[in-house]
């Protein structure tokens, strides 16, 4: 079965990650998927707005793949990073075509660096969200440190990056990094009414209302995110974290 599955209805492409055996973790096939399915969506006059979903109900997206990336090196690290910005997560963002995020379980690392790559996130009541990269010996690689604190701010996006812990979807409520909570049955229903009330709009101007909206944000952090996220992989610290996953223990660093 397809690892990307697309359904178009009333102007809305419904875009769901199909790879529920790995919590959605997003590996090289599942981006190159995504985002080719993004590049069609950009040319289909008949998509006004496009939904993102995971599928199952545990997980929108448990991450970066860790089994694909637990042997690189720097230089791949570095690349990982750079690829899944420019192919994916930057993608999203640059759509011109507004995206909901529809947030249907688990949101980490990579999972929610791309709900946050999204213009709009709904979340459903047993969402859990963070950036627990920390917690394997690297950071987030995908525009995670830079987005988290363009939208809930600086303190609290520190909080979330230095912990690495989850936080629920009222707490994310809270701190405005979803836009609404829903029981998990109402999720899909209420991204498509948020993504109807988007496409009532004049296309043109929703284009250049994302483009107007994301000038303000500096892109400089990006860059630096990148090469901070390969030099991790040189660290013994990487090493361990990402084994200590693949093993199902806690990993053991210094002084830990
Ligand atoms: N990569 C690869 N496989 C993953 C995965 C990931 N990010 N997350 C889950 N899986 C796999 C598990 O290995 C497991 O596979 P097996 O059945 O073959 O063992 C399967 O999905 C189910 O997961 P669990 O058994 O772990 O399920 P659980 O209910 O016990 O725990 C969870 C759920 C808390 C989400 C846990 O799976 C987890 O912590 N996942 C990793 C989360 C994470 O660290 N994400 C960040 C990744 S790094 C990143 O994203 C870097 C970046 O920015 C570029």
């Amino acid at each position: 079965m397809s690892l990307v599955l697309k359904s178009l209805e009333d102007g809305i492409l419904t875009l769901t990650i199909h790879r529920p055996e790995a919590l959605n973790a997003l590996n090289r096939s599942v981006i190159d998927a995504l985002s080719a399915a993004l590049e069609a969506a950009q040319d289909n006059d008949d998509v006004r707005v496009i939904v993102l979903t995971g599928a199952g109900e545990k997980a929108f997206v448990a991450g970066a793949d860790i089994k694909e990336f637990a042997d690189f090196d720097q230089a791949k690290g570095e690349d990982l990073a750079r690829r899944g910005q420019r192919d994916l997560f930057d993608r999203v963002e640059q759509s011109r075509k507004p995206v909901v995020a529809a947030v249907n379980g688990f949101a980490l690392g990579g999972g929610l660096e791309l709900a946050m790559a999204a213009h709009v996130r709904i979340a459903s009541s047993n969402a859990r969200m963070g950036l627990p990269e920390v917690s394997l010996g690297v950071i987030p690689g995908y525009g995670g440190t830079q987005r988290l604190a363009q939208i809930v701010g600086k303190g609290k996006a520190m909080e979330m990056v230095l912990t690495g812990g989850m936080i629920d979807a009222e707490a994310s409520l809270a701190c405005g990094l979803v836009n609404q909570v829903v029981d998990p049955e109402l999720l899909l229903e209420t991204a498509h009414v948020m993504a109807g009330k988007i496409a009532k709009n004049a296309p043109t101007a929703l284009a250049a209302a994302l483009d107007s909206v994301l000038a303000g944000y500096s892109r400089d952090g990006f860059d630096v995110e990148i090469q901070r996220f390969g030099q991790c992989f040189t660290t013994h610290d990487f090493k361990e974290g990402t084994t200590a996953f693949l093993e199902k223990r806690k990993p053991q660093f210094p002084g830990s």
